[in-house]
């Protein structure tokens, strides 16, 4: 039994802004009521085959998504790929897996374990996507996380959900560009992530995106809750190919960046 795809990405945004108040708020500012056509979403696992990148993804192609593109990101040890929907109105899907075996015996040994929790027949159910995390972290476990990576602690707590809707800027009504979306942010009151600069890419690369820095929620780990930094709203500007068709790809060295949007310092 699977979700329609209209049914899948209503329950990733319903569960996105129970941890992300400042969504629904950003949601309204720029939409005015409109419906605000979404660029892609995000979401992130381990390598592991259990739950892997495939395993997600399959959620997505039962729905009708292809796989477009792949990427790696070296010093954060994730691989990506990008899926499309045949309706361009539907956002792209970002998918990004953790390369466990590359991280330390400590790390690999604390995602094993967490892992093996998960009855094999639970990554397969229609909810798993928009479920949070199927097993039980505690806290020492999760400070060890996010002390050698803010991505496999960020996923150990908050597991499988949405980490980010994308603003098409592209199709936003009464913008233009990011520069101008950023302005208005920043007079909002919002912060947005500023490393390597607000904007990440360039007309020459087809792609620009900029993302508030995600909100603080508490998260329950299994001996008691934390609060700390959730999920965040990404906003991309594309540039059309030489061929007049708009650009659908990603761009590494900025997402790569985007990524620190959760980090907690
Ligand atoms: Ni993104």
């Amino acid at each position: 039994m699977h979700n329609n795809v209209n049914e899948l990405f209503e329950n990733l945004w319903q569960q996105y802004l129970k941890v992300t108040p400042s969504a629904k708020n950003i949601h309204q500012f720029f939409g005015n009521g409109e419906t605000i056509i979404n660029d892609h979403i995000a979401i992130r696992t381990f390598n592991l085959p259990k739950v892997n990148l495939a395993v997600l993804a399959q959620h997505f192609i039962d729905v009708g998504y292809e796989e477009k593109g792949q990427y790696n990101f070296e010093s954060k040890k994730l691989t990506a790929k990008h899926f499309e929907h045949s309706d361009p109105n539907q956002p792209k899907v970002f998918i990004s897996e953790l390369r466990v075996e590359e991280c330390s015996q400590q790390l690999q040994d604390i995602v094993t374990e967490l892992v093996e929790q998960v009855d094999a027949s639970i990554p397969l159910a229609k909810n798993f996507l928009y479920n949070g995390a199927p097993w039980q972290v505690n806290k020492a476990q999760y400070e060890l996380l996010i002390g050698e990576s803010e991505y496999a602690g960020w996923t150990a707590a908050w597991g499988y959900r949405a980490n980010h809707f994308t603003v098409h800027i592209n199709k936003l009504a009464g913008y233009n560009d990011i520069e101008t979306v950023n302005e208005a942010l920043k007079s909002a009151g919002y912060t947005l992530n500023s490393a390597g600069g607000e904007i990440k890419g360039s007309q020459e690369v087809l792609l620009k995106q900029s993302s508030t820095m995600a909100d603080k929620a508490t998260c329950s780990l299994s001996d008691g809750d934390v609060d700390i930094a959730s999920c965040f709203y990404e906003f991309a500007q594309r540039y059309n190919m030489p061929n007049g068709e708009e650009y659908t790809g990603f761009v590494a060295a900025s997402a790569d960046k985007i990524f620190e949007s959760t980090n907690n310092s």
